[in-house]
């Protein structure tokens, strides 16, 4: 009797613990789905436009070149740092139009046909192409150079509308004071870009301003593609003391060539980015890329989690740096002043 009554409530406590298990199981299951689709800085189980929870955002780059895929990558890599891993609550769909206006606009067609919740636009000529093609789903695009001026935003506080981003605006004149203190004898400036690239022509633009104020000619070489770009810097350089690229990207992407260009005529190049340094550049005064690239994914992260690019003011980089080349110095027989290397970030080179 004892035995069976001991055997009853053995049963009775095993049940129980039984129970507990499977209660503790269940609450682990909702705190595990809970937390799978949030991040330590979001909380929000938001549907996505395409009614799923895994939001879909899709990635447009004009072209390959080292600065664009290094923002790329920066920001791909700051998004998983705040939890938004790719294939995981995220999904990205990262498509490069390999410099073709005619690609541009199928991709980003296709981003908002197929209603994404999100298109991050690489570069000036990739966002226009994507703020032309939808006024609903939210744009963010990274380093370009003058939205207002190319039509991206209203002003840089109040965008306005569905789109907003980072801008990677330099200053003309700092380059130029830059190139004052390396090259002192320079007059006569040739100023190398696509004449279809708003981002070049703003800074072109003040190039000039700071040309006719201090005493100095700009002569320009445009081009309207990559293939054109070597015949253009060789006249450019028969015409003028120095060149001054923009922040270009047709250029950017033949940079090697305008450095081989220069360097036979023993000409420096100033640049607007540090990556047209390092392959050949003589100097710069930049912006930090990699940085940039993580603003504007704290930015895609704001989106994300509901808020409206037209609240969102445009985000600019302070923080410039100086960027120096010295094999390029070697090669066109130029010595920096040892203050100016001193206040560099990165002198490339061996
Ligand atoms: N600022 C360029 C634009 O508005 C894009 C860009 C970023 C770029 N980094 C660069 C261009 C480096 C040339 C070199 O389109």
């Amino acid at each position: 009797m004892r035995k069976s009554v001991k055997a009853v409530q053995m049963r009775k406590v095993f049940k129980a613990v039984q129970m507990a298990c499977i209660l503790a199981l269940l609450v682990g299951m909702f705190t595990a789905c809970g937390t799978a689709g949030s991040t330590g800085t979001t909380t929000s189980n938001a549907q996505s436009a395409s009614g799923s929870s895994v939001k879909k955002i899709g990635i447009v780059q004009i072209m390959e070149h080292p600065s664009l895929n290094t923002i790329r990558e920066s920001f791909i890599k700051q998004l998983a740092d705040r939890g938004f891993k790719d294939g995981e609550n995220i999904k990205i769909d990262y498509q490069n139009a390999q410099n073709d206006q005619t690609n541009l606009k199928t991709i980003c067609q296709k981003f908002a046909n197929n209603k994404y919740d999100l298109i991050v636009a690489i570069a000036t000529p990739s966002a226009q192409a994507a703020a032309g093609e939808t006024k609903n789903i939210p744009v963010l695009f990274a380093a370009c150079t003058d939205p207002v001026g190319s039509g991206l935003v209203a002003s840089l506080d109040k965008p306005g509308a569905n789109v907003t981003g980072t801008s990677d605006a330099v200053s003309a004149e700092k380059i130029m004071e830059l190139a004052k203190r390396i090259t002192p004898d320079i007059k006569t400036i040739g100023a190398l870009y696509n004449s279809g690239e708003a981002n070049s022509v703003s800074v072109v633009n003040n190039l000039k301003e700071y040309a006719s104020k201090n005493g100095m000619t700009v002569v320009e070489g445009t081009v309207t593609n990559t293939s054109e770009v070597q015949q253009v810097a060789q006249s450019l350089v028969g015409k003028a003391d120095a060149l001054f690229l923009p922040i270009d990207n047709t250029v950017a992407s033949a940079m090697p060539v305008v450095a081989q260009v220069a360097n036979a005529a023993k000409k420096p190049v100033y640049v607007g980015a540090d990556s047209m340094v390092k392959e050949g550049g003589l100097a710069t005064y930049g912006i930090n890329y990699p940085v940039l690239g993580q603003e504007t994914a704290n930015m895609a992260i704001e989106i994300l989690n509901g808020k409206k690019p037209a609240d969102i003011p445009v985000k600019t980089m302070d923080e410039m740096d100086i960027y120096l080349n010295k094999d390029t110095a070697a090669a066109i027989g130029v010595t920096f002043p040892d203050d100016v290397v001193k206040e560099a970030k990165q002198v490339f080179g061996k």
